[in-house]
């Protein structure tokens, strides 16, 4: 089974073994593009690259799809999670038809991937149904619908919900479609390969130098490449976009639906947040999958009672005995709405990125890849203005942010704690994580699943922020903008790039020392 970005299992992780990989690279060897994260937008982008004749290297920290990309639940859409009326207001209706056009070439390419590869991923096309369940929410609807209209979509509005759901109206947007975005994303990495594109996994990029183009640093040799390309999610280091990325955790399960229940479209209530449902066959069985109860990241003290809860809705429309697998995972949502896909602001004019993709990753993956292809390939695209991350003006403020919190946080170097009063102290059982306050001091205390007891400093790496425990996922995660951390302190997740201080624990004294 293949790796993902947490200890839950999610539905595309049964049954996939790692990905295997055609090609090794050669040290200092040059590439027109170096593509750093190997998800779905890292590889639908190399892709694109490769067929135009660029020689791309992609550079994967863990192994595809460790990411998001095999945490989604894979909703191809075009009614995006922004609504059109936002589009609108905060950009224009110019934007607004673009954001609709660009959406639709998006899923477009994906189909096109499909049929001239040959990938075997459940692909199927559905419709999107948002429903309406008292009349605020139906006012809302119908603008909802109204501007969808007016930027492109084919959309309906009608009396009936889709089975088993009870609404007053509900808007339903064909040609979105679903399919397994691991299987998919093996598919393009083994087309981009037999185009002579190059993978690398388990391999980090620690390092990345400007000179006429850039120098990567890995565990695997340094690598030069003209362009780069941060597909991570969020880009590591520390710039901007952190300021305008909030990160969210999603939580989801697949059941299989008894009675010979079927359920074929794409379904959103408009609770905040909304509920969201849609299912897949896979091996010959159809599975529900529905998730929701989202929250921002590291501000859920207790994941276990979203699954409770989610399960508690799920329960309320399906009937179902078990529950197949449940999950989380993480997303980004931009200040604005709209995601930041260009040349990353504060670097060297070759590097650009890809983030703040909100709910809606699987289109904007494919949206991304048009657009990075079409940058550097030097072709116009209306929307290379629009979605460039330049649109951010500096931020007042900026350097304060940077050192916020790290007034706060005191060294701990020299201090001494007693490791029989701290295991006192934290008193937790095997899986559970606290901060515990001792002697004046923060400490991130853990016991693993083997009942081991694992300390760190409780302070992210990034930019200083106090991380929290999630026990559904077994991580520390950054409240301030996503980064994780595995129990030990080791980084899971940008942007952080360095462990979390650990603290030594097997003796009387407790001294600092870094993780490994
Ligand atoms: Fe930025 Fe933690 S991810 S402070």
């Amino acid at each position: 089974m293949i790796e993902r970005d947490g200890q839950l299992k999610s539905l595309w992780q049964q049954g996939v073994q790692p990905y295997t990989t055609l090609h090794t690279a050669i040290e200092n060897q040059s590439y027109d593009v170096i593509v750093v994260g190997g998800g779905i937008t890292g590889l639908s982008t190399a892709l694109l690259l490769q067929e135009a004749g660029k020689k791309c290297l992609v550079l994967e920290a863990k192994n595809l799809c460790f990411g998001t990309t095999g945490g989604t639940t894979a909703h191809l859409n075009t009614l995006l999670d922004t609504p059109y009326t936002e589009i609108e207001k905060k950009f224009s209706k110019e934007t607004s038809r673009e954001m609709a056009t660009a959406a639709a070439a998006a899923l477009d390419l994906v189909k096109r991937n499909i049929e001239q590869y040959n990938i075997s991923c459940g692909f199927a096309e559905a419709s999107a149904c948002l429903f309406a369940q008292n009349s605020k929410q139906q006012k809302e609807l119908e603008e909802i619908a109204h501007a969808s209209a007016a930027a492109g979509l084919q959309v309906e509005l009608t009396t009936d919900a889709p089975p088993p759901f009870r609404a007053v109206k509900t808007l339903r947007a064909m040609g979105q479609a679903k399919f397994h975005p691991v299987n998919y994303v093996y598919g393009l990495a083994k087309a981009f390969e037999s185009l002579g594109g190059v993978i690398l996994q388990q391999c980090q990029v620690t390092d990345v130098q400007n000179k006429d183009g850039v120098i990567c640093t890995t565990g695997k040799g340094n690598f030069i490449g003209r362009d780069l390309i941060y597909a991570t999610h969020i880009p590591p280091g520390i710039n901007l976009l952190h300021l305008r990325c909030a990160p969210y955790r999603t939580y989801a399960m697949a059941v299989k639906l008894e009675d010979g229940q079927s359920f074929n479209d794409l379904v959103y209530d408009m609770e905040d947040p909304y509920h969201y449902y849609r299912s897949q066959i896979i091996d010959g069985t159809e599975y529900l999958i529905a998730g929701g109860k989202d929250h921002k990241t590291g501000q859920e003290e207790n994941p276990a009672y979203r699954f409770t809860s989610l399960e508690a809705t799920v329960r309320s429309h399906f009937k179902f005995k078990d529950i197949a697998c449940k999950w989380s995972s993480q997303y980004f949502e931009s200040t604005d709405g709209l995601p930041y896909i260009g040349h990353l602001p504060g670097h060297a004019e070759h590097i650009y990125t890809a983030t703040g993709f909100g709910g809606n990753g699987m289109t904007y993956s494919h949206l991304a890849a048009r657009l990075l292809a079409d940058i550097l390939l030097e072709n116009e695209n209306p929307l290379i203005k629009v979605l460039s991350p330049a649109r951010i003006k500096p931020v007042a403020g900026f350097t304060n942010f940077i050192t916020h919190n790290a007034d706060a946080v005191r060294n701990f170097a020299g201090k001494l704690f007693s490791g029989e009063k701290l295991q006192e102290l934290a008193g937790i059982a095997p899986g559970e994580g606290k901060i515990v306050q001792y002697d004046g001091e923060k400490i991130g205390l853990v016991r693993d699943k083997d009942g081991q007891l694992h300390a760190v400093k409780p302070v992210c790496t990034h930019l200083q922020c106090e991380v929290k425990w999630n026990g559904a996922e077994q991580s520390w995660e950054c409240p301030c903008h996503g980064a994780r951390y595995n129990c030990e302190g080791k980084v899971i997740t940008g942007p952080a790039v360095q462990p979390l201080e650990k603290i030594d624990l097997g003796s009387k004294s407790i001294k600092p020392q870094t993780a490994t």
